[in-house]
């Protein structure tokens, strides 16, 4: 037979059984789009705004809707309703990691963020305790982030009051606080190793965000047969691992198990404890993994809030004002400010929530999946099926929010001026896969600004008013405008 004809037939068999397959899944999944052959529904999203594109299709569908994102359907949630009843009313159903095909080929199902089952569950109790302030020896988490608020504040003062673009500098601290807690000492900010450590990790979150890496995301053949950046990713992730795995030998020669410094020597101890059990998760490749997951999850994330969070900062020097007054009344000009001062700083702890609020830097939140078929109001989603959570939908609600696009820090504040809690804010989601790192993150947002405002007055160097806060790109992650401040000592 011509090869021609054999291919066309192929192709065709192809395409009946995709529409077949999702044919006969249908009907227990949520209602959405008609999906095309093979390339789903990928063409009713703007992959530069796919948050976006969620609401208006929630417009059209309800709360609960399907979408097929090449051939996989992927159940999106939307509103506070839908989230809450999935994230924590069946919180352990909902708690499984959807596919990220672009790690699974470096993570192989290790560490924590793309893990699952009981590996996620010893990895990720294990994280949680040791990143708890005490957890790891003498030294406190609070101690090194305080330590290193101290160094950005002197890196800041290097600038001399003149304009400058705040990315790198703030990119540094965050991610000087993962190394202290990782593997005990911080960086000097012009040291090569951090510099390339830092470089390869902002190259990753820009390839990470490109329409490209959608695209193999959902056409996963692609990762593995065509060239393209996400080549260049792997190669980064597979140099940041290196690296670590030396760092860990290191260490590994002067463990003292009665004196852990960080969390290689925690985790190196548990191994050690662990040695007879052949299931046991504690292996050099989950200490590998995880570690680099911090690294990932925990430094892009950290900088970008706090670079839009100085944005914001600037464009509204109302409420400056009045964070500098809350200051100067509880801490003053001199003392380091500590953790324990934030319950006497109400008006501080609205900033820092409507920060994170209106930034609403993971739009989609990482994808979930459902870890049995599971029954969710009308509909049964099948195990595996991968689950897209609005946490925009959440974080902008209109009714808990009141003008959700304005930044305005009344919204985490009650008529007497008090801090008001809301169950709408989920910027680290919910439930059994919260951010892990969310202890950490609100320490960190807390200490630095506080100090970067103890210790300098904002400039902008343009009028307020003519500055603009919408997001420069908001694929995966919020990512705001580029732009140059003055930091002024006080
Ligand atoms: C402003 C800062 C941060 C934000 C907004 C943020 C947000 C998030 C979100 C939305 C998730 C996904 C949760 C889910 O799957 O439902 C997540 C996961 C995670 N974050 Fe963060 N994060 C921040 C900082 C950090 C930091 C500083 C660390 C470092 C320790 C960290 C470590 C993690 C880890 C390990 C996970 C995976 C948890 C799991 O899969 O069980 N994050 N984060």
């Amino acid at each position: 037979m011509d090869p021609v004809v054999v291919l066309v037939l192929c192709l065709s068999c192809l395409l009946l059984l995709s529409l077949w397959k999702q044919s006969s899944r249908k009907g227990k999944l949520p209602p959405g789009p008609t999906p095309l052959p093979v390339i789903g529904n990928i063409l009713q999203l703007d992959v530069n705004d796919i948050s976006k594109s969620l609401i208006n299709l929630s417009k059209v569908y309800g709360p609960v809707f399907t979408l097929y994102l090449g051939l996989k359907p992927t159940v999106v949630l939307h509103g506070y309703e839908a989230v809450k009843e999935a994230l924590i009313d069946l919180g352990e159903e909902f708690s499984g990691r959807g596919h990220f095909p672009i790690f699974e080929r470096t993570s192989k199902g290790k560490g924590i963020v793309f893990s699952n089952g009981k590996r996620w569950k010893e990895i990720r109790r294990f994280c949680l305790m040791t990143l708890r302030n005490f957890g790891m020896g003498k030294r406190s988490i609070e101690a090194r982030v305080q330590e290193e608020a101290r160094c950005l504040v002197e890196e800041l003062r290097k600038t001399n009051a003149s304009p400058c673009n705040p990315t790198f500098i703030l990119g540094c601290a965050p991610c000087n606080v993962i190394c202290s807690i990782i593997f005990q000492n911080r960086f000097d900010y012009k040291d090569k190793n951090f510099l390339n450590l830092l470089e390869l990790l902002n190259v990753n979150v820009k390839i990470l965000s490109s329409p490209w890496v959608q695209v193999c995301n959902n056409f996963p053949a692609f990762i593995d047969y065509f060239p393209g950046s996400h080549n260049k990713l792997l190669k980064n992730v597979a140099y940041i691992r290196s690296y670590l795995l030396e760092k860990i030998k290191e260490q590994q020669k002067s463990l003292d198990i009665n004196n852990p410094r960080d969390f290689i020597d925690c985790f190196l101890i548990k191994m050690e404890q662990e040695k007879h059990n052949q299931q046991s998760e504690f292996t050099i490749e989950n200490l590998v993994t995880t570690t680099s997951d911090l690294f990932a999850a925990g430094t892009e994330t950290m900088s970008t809030t706090l670079r839009y969070g100085l944005l914001l900062l600037i464009k509204h020097p109302e409420v400056t004002a009045k964070v500098q007054e809350e200051i100067d009344r509880v801490i003053g000009r001199h003392r380091i400010p500590c953790m324990q001062d934030k319950s006497h700083m109400p008006y501080m702890d609205a900033v820092v929530h409507e920060i994170q609020r209106y930034v609403d830097l993971l739009p989609t939140n990482l994808p979930h999946a459902v870890t049995h078929d599971t029954k969710f109001r009308n509909y049964l989603i099948p195990k595996g099926t991968t689950i897209l959570t609005s946490l925009t939908s959440v974080l902008h609600d209109d009714k808990e929010f009141p003008n959700p696009g304005v930044f305005d820090p009344g919204h985490f504040l009650d008529k007497s001026g008090n801090f008001k809690k809301s169950d709408y804010f989920m910027p680290f989601s919910a439930g059994k896969r919260i951010c892990a790192g969310e202890g950490l993150a609100r320490m960190e947002l807390f200490l630095f600004l506080t100090t970067i405002l103890q210790k300098f007055t904002l400039k902008s160097v343009v009028d307020p008013k003519d500055i603009d806060t919408t997001p420069a790109a908001n694929g995966f992650a919020s990512v705001p405008p580029s732009y140059q401040l003055c930091f002024i000592p006080v």
